[in-house]
């Protein structure tokens, strides 16, 4: 299994704490964002890592992480030219993954829970995984049958139909990059990660699971602040 931490983007709705570093970089109480998913990759046993970055700030990025060696890893880092779309993770990093299988995981994504199972039980498909959350409309959302089967994904649906949002964390197998070749955009005009989904959803290969710990997204100062207070209680936790 390898692993793909994506930190492109140019972090807009964050502004002006963007304006001279990426989102990814920015503080989460005593560590730098991209932290927290490179830790749940690493946490998982992945240790061949990808790290997609927007060209502004990429040499921050190896700056801070550098070969992975200090991780008990290997790094790898390519260049996200335009942010248009998650799924272009998986075209960028298509020589990377090689015949594997591949986790990816967003670098403003926070989760609290150990993927390790999740990981090592995946045989073929997608998994992707489900929370539920107050304002679903800001995410992909899983609609499931009365057998709890999934049978819809919409991205960002003005009229939501669960309140189970897609969260930032999606092991596939060595299929995606075909599929992801034949996707087009949206009309926002970027290829979703949604759309994907729902190709490994019709093919009968999707399992949604759950995420049963805490998870943040950090794309809003809210959603930010949050995870910070988040991460604060955590650490002050462990050394009680
Ligand atoms: C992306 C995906 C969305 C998913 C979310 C998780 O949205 O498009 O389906 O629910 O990540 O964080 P974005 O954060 O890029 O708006």
């Amino acid at each position: 299994m390898k692993g793909i931490i994506l930190a492109g983007g140019s972090g807009t709705r964050l502004r002006p704490l963007t304006r001279v570093t990426s989102k990814q970089l920015l503080p989460i109480y005593n560590k730098p964002m991209i932290f927290y998913p490179l830790e749940t990759l690493m946490r998982a046993g992945i240790k061949e890592i990808l790290i997609i970055v927007a060209p502004d700030h990429a040499g921050d990025f190896l700056k801070l992480l550098g070969s992975g060696k200090e991780f008990g890893c290997k790094f790898t880092y390519e260049i996200q030219d335009k942010p248009e779309g998650l799924p272009q993770a998986f075209v960028i990093g298509e020589n990377f993954i090689g015949k594997d299988n591949v986790t990816l995981i967003l670098g403003d994504n926070l989760y609290e829970d150990d993927f390790t199972e999740a990981i090592r039980t995946f045989k073929s498909g997608g998994r992707v995984f489900a929370k539920k959350v107050k304002d679903p409309e800001r995410f992909g959302v899983v609609e499931f049958d009365s057998n709890n089967h999934a049978i819809s994904i919409e991205e960002k649906p003005e009229h939501p139909k669960s309140e189970f949002a897609v969260t930032g964390l999606y092991i596939y197998d060595n299929s995606v990059i075909q599929k992801t070749k034949a996707l087009v955009p949206s009309s926002r005009g970027e290829y979703e990660i949604t759309d994907l989904n729902n190709v490994y959803l019709k093919e009968g290969t999707l399992d949604v699971a759950f995420v049963s710990g805490k998870w943040l997204d950090t794309g809003t100062f809210e959603s930010l602040h949050e995870a910070i207070v988040f991460a604060r209680d955590r650490e002050l936790a462990s050394h009680n």
